[in-house]
């Protein structure tokens, strides 16, 4: 059970924790913190927080879990206007999906890596953002990936794992790089491929008809092309190295398969196929 909990970033991911918690009777007074009123007083009026400050620093006095839920660029300003607030007790957490950039950042901003501080990623989401997006249930049967460091405080770690539990969430860790190449492959690249795929046929002379005529298939894989961009902007800045070595090996398979159709080389492309199909039958839809 959380005493008193600080939520900064109210959207999405923040508002969700708040609410599983609630829910799960997990939590006693959830304080918000953000920018806009507009959204704080929608988490105050949809009963997400009990009360927020726009002042980081305040937000999380005496609080005993802070979880940090911003877009990675505004990260580094937060750990710093926190420094110094909070309580002896208090454990940190983030919900950010890179980890390099936000454990660079706690060191930047601390001086160290806090030993109470837990780099965690809830892999859960949606396209939508704020605190009206965010539902009680969008943890549950997901996975959470915490990613401590050698000096991390065992109790921390057991702390944010009871609290993403609470949530309905399987916790795992993982090494902070080894996480940051995994999401490259599985959540950035396809977040790429989404976005330029619909840019370039938003670009094309005569793309109303392309969009009208549109069907199942292109509206489920391009959904994510619809997330928010200073959030992806972030990401792909923070994760560049990882994200940009994984862009690099894809392109080489595109052109591989562009030069199979060219050549009307079918055997090359039902063996492409196959493999496709018997890897995503296997892992995607047997989880
Ligand atoms: N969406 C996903 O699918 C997903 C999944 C896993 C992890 N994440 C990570 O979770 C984090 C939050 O994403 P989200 O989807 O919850 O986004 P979101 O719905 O846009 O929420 C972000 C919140 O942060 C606040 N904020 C933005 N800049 C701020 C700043 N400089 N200082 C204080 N508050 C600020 C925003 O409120 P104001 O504008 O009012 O300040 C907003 O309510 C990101 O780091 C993202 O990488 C997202």
């Amino acid at each position: 059970m959380i005493g008193r909990l600080a939520v900064i970033g109210v959207g999405l991911i923040g508002g969700s924790l708040a609410r599983a918690l609630r829910v799960a009777g997990q939590v006693g007074e959830v304080v918000g913190c953000g920018r806009s009123a507009a959204n704080l007083e929608a988490a105050q009026r949809l009963g997400v927080v009990d009360r927020f400050s726009h002042d980081p620093a305040e937000a999380v006095r005496d609080a005993d879990m802070v979880f940090i839920a911003v877009p990675l660029g505004a990260m580094r300003d937060i750990f710093a206007a926190i420094k110094g607030n909070l309580s002896g007790e208090a454990v940190v957490t983030d919900g950010g999906s890179v980890k390099g950039s936000v454990v660079a950042d706690a060191a930047a901003a601390f001086g160290q890596v806090p030993t109470r501080f837990v780099p965690g990623h809830p892999i859960a989401g949606t396209e939508r953002t704020g605190v009206e997006a965010s539902f009680p249930e969008l943890y549950r049967n997901r996975r959470v990936i915490l990613t401590p460091l050698a000096e991390t405080d065992p109790e921390a770690i057991q702390g944010v794992t009871g609290m993403w539990e609470a949530c309905g969430a399987e916790v795992s860790c993982m090494e902070v790089h080894h996480h940051d190449e995994v999401l490259a492959a599985t959540s950035h690249l396809p977040h790429m491929l989404a976005f330029g795929l619909v840019d370039a046929l938003a670009r094309l002379r005569g793309n109303d008809e392309i969009f009208r005529y549109a069907a199942g298939g292109f509206r489920d894989f391009t959904r994510i092309a619809s997330s928010d961009a200073v959030m992806w902007r972030d990401i792909c800045i923070a994760n560049r190295e990882a994200l940009g070595s994984v862009l690099a090996g894809f392109g080489t398979e595109m052109a591989d398969l562009a030069d199979s159709i060219r050549r009307g080389d079918g055997d090359h492309l039902l063996e492409i196929f196959r493999r496709a199909k018997a890897a995503r039958d296997r892992y995607v839809d047997g989880v």
